[in-house]
């Protein structure tokens, strides 16, 4: 009972400490950080939800932007044996922060999948692998709409035929930002909700709510056709809507 009280006070005191390290790097750069908390669980599950859809299959997973783990300690248990785990994350602290919490985690002490965390962005990440399931934690709509393309292009060519990439967008962040920004941030955020929005027309293939989170969440999966390697091809606003 003690061990398990001392066990479970440790769980609470990390996941403090973690709160603490989010909140300070998204001081140090909200743009990049794009939140000050970290995602809750019911997000974290639901961006997974392919990879459990898929098990006991071996697997080819990345996470983008892993932050302080949420999603990270999330993936861990559900990878099947053989499968593999790249975490790609742009913060030199949470990288770190990163290849302690799966270096400690008690999952991949056994036969179980391989997990590497690579401290490099995302549009740089130079693999020679494919991938079944990409969850991406990035905040897209803080960057601009050119940077946000070229990111989902790299997400579209580095999944398999038929994989599937997660990510989440907070609600209401566009009318919240209308009312306190400038008109060019306006003007930025509307072009990158458009670009999205050409993605989602063209690959989506579900979306779902999640209400359990400090912000809600919208989490969208897109899904790279099994087909026509031209099918690839950046999606422009006005075809994609034919
Ligand atoms: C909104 S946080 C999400 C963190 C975590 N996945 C979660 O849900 O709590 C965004 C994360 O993406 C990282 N990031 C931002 N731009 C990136 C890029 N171009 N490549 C890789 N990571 C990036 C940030 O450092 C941050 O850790």
């Amino acid at each position: 009972m003690d061990k398990r009280t001392s066990s479970h006070d440790r769980v609470i005191a990390q996941r403090q400490a973690e709160g603490w390290m989010f909140l300070i790097e998204a001081a140090r750069d909200l743009r990049t950080t794009g939140a000050v908390v970290p995602s809750g669980k019911a997000l974290a599950r639901a961006l997974t939800e392919p990879v459990r859809a898929q098990s006991p299959y071996p697997l080819a997973v990345l996470e983008a932007g892993a932050g302080t783990g949420p999603v990270t300690r999330a993936l861990i248990p559900q990878l099947s044996r053989g499968s593999r785990l790249d975490v790609v994350e742009a913060n030199p602290r949470f990288a770190l922060r990163l290849k302690k919490i799966v270096a400690a985690h008690p999952s991949l002490m056994g036969p179980s999948g391989r997990v590497t965390v690579h401290q490099s962005l995302i549009e740089e990440f130079d693999t020679p692998h494919l991938y079944d399931v990409i969850v991406s934690g990035l905040p897209l709509t803080n960057f601009a709409p050119e940077h946000v393309e070229r990111i989902m292009n790299c997400y579209m060519r580095l999944l398999h035929p038929g994989g599937t990439l997660t990510y989440f967008a907070y609600l209401g962040t566009r009318r919240a930002r209308s009312m306190t920004a400038s008109r060019a941030e306006s003007r930025r955020h509307a072009a990158v909700d458009e670009a999205m929005a050409a993605f989602q027309r063209t690959y989506a293939v579900k979306r779902c709510t999640v209400w359990a989170n400090l912000p809600p969440a919208h989490v969208w999966h897109l899904q790279r056709p099994l087909a026509r390697a031209d099918a690839l091809s950046t999606p422009r606003p006005e075809e994609a809507r034919r």
